[in-house]
């Protein structure tokens, strides 16, 4: 893969792919953490005098402008992070982004409206992907790809626009990347992931190769009632995905042959309702009571997650433990996020929720080795998948 030192920038017009995808609450940016990640990229650009076009994406607004979506609050953010103007283009690759590239001096930034406004974007249809790209893709000579969290995204800007102008990968790709390879070639071990969130469903992939590959697999969160369940166990009004009981049951199964140590909760928090006041109690895991649900896993499954990870050394963690944004409920997500932090492994937190949580309860983020902008990415690339934005800027 080039690299931004590959590259000469300087008077250039440069096309900058980032992941600006970021919570907002009105026009309020609630975890700026993808900007922060997406600035040491633009600022060197900057400071080698390229001319920076940033397009990104918030949201899925589906092909249609919808003012929810703008980027516009974002360009502010950026702009308030880089310590300089970021004009802002009304539209994605239309009259305003085409003046608002043409006035840019040297070592200034702009930024495009919401790249999935257009329809293009995300299109199924190479030959309508490709006409969008081709109009993104004149409005610069160079094209650099950081935006890691959508790598994973057959997307126009992701995967179309590199096979048009000359590209690298930006510096946050090569980082991410580079954490991703140490999980996957000569790991150091113990190699323990958590997993957790709502759906084991959208983990299948996942584990089935990291079944091949760790050590130690520790389930919590949602999911983990979909496995408590095909061992047997009453598992009440708790998540429960009976649609994938048998894929579950094979993965149990998979592990014992394997001599992985698939760990599950020993106990839970189980409330009568889903609600941040929930009246709730602990319970053993295998015995919670039919008329209440799994919120977070209970203490004694906090010890055991924890002893399971102290003596480690490389941890890879994706998804809460339990409804964190209930703050009655976030015991568990702290305590692992804790115990990593505590840990001398290389530690990696995989993006999405689990990276929000962290910044949520207020955990220092350098007490990681490594906090990932891409949660879907991360999870695709240790599925073993090519992805495309990937693959585009090695051709
Ligand atoms: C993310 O939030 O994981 C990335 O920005 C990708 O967004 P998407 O899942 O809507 O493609």
């Amino acid at each position: 893969m080039r690299t931004l030192d590959d590259l000469d920038v300087k008077g250039r017009r440069v096309l900058v792919r980032a992941d600006l995808n970021v919570p907002l609450d009105g026009e309020t940016i609630t975890d700026d953490g993808r900007i922060r990640a997406s600035v040491p990229t633009i600022r060197t650009l900057v400071e080698r005098g390229a001319k920076v076009v940033v397009c990104a994406h918030l949201g899925r607004p589906k092909g249609k402008v919808a003012p929810e979506f703008s980027l516009r609050p974002v360009a502010a953010r950026l702009g308030e992070l880089l310590g300089q103007e970021v004009a802002f283009a009304a539209d994605v690759a239309g009259p305003s982004a085409r003046e608002t590239v043409e006035a840019l001096h040297d070592g200034q930034v702009a930024l495009l409206e919401n790249l999935r406004y257009e329809p293009g974007e995300e299109s199924k249809d190479d030959a309508v992907r490709g006409e969008f790209a081709a109009k993104l893709a004149a409005l610069a000579e160079l094209y650099v790809g950081d935006g890691f969290g959508a790598v994973h995204r057959k997307h126009a800007s992701v995967y179309d626009v590199p096979k048009l102008l000359p590209h690298a990968a930006g510096g946050l790709v090569e980082a991410e990347v580079e954490v991703l390879r140490k999980l996957t070639e000569d790991t150091a071990r113990p190699y323990v992931v958590v997993l957790g969130g709502a759906k084991v469903s959208d983990k299948l992939g996942v584990i089935a190769n990291l079944l091949t590959k760790v050590d130690r697999l520790l389930i919590g969160g949602g999911m983990a009632y979909t496995f408590l369940a095909a061992q047997g166990h009453e598992v009440g009004n708790s998540l429960l995905q009976k649609d994938q009981l048998d894929q579950v049951r094979g993965f149990l199964n998979e592990a014992a042959q394997r001599g992985v140590d698939l760990v599950l909760p020993v106990d839970v928090l189980a409330a009568v309702t889903f609600a941040a006041d929930a009246e709730h109690e602990v319970v053993e895991a295998t015995a919670i009571p039919a008329d209440r649900e799994g919120l977070d896993i209970g203490p004694k499954t906090r010890e055991l997650f924890a002893a399971k990870l102290s003596d480690a050394r490389t941890v890879f963690w994706n998804g809460p433990m339990g409804v964190f944004e209930f703050d009655a409920f976030s015991g568990g997500t702290r305590a692992v996020a804790e115990a990593l932090i505590r840990s001398d492994a290389f530690t990696v937190v995989g993006g999405g929720d689990s990276a929000a949580a962290v910044r949520r309860l207020k955990l220092p983020e350098d007490g990681f080795s490594h906090i990932s902008t891409g949660g879907g990415a991360s999870l695709e690339y240790l599925e073993g998948k090519t992805l495309p934005g990937l693959a585009a800027l090695e051709d």
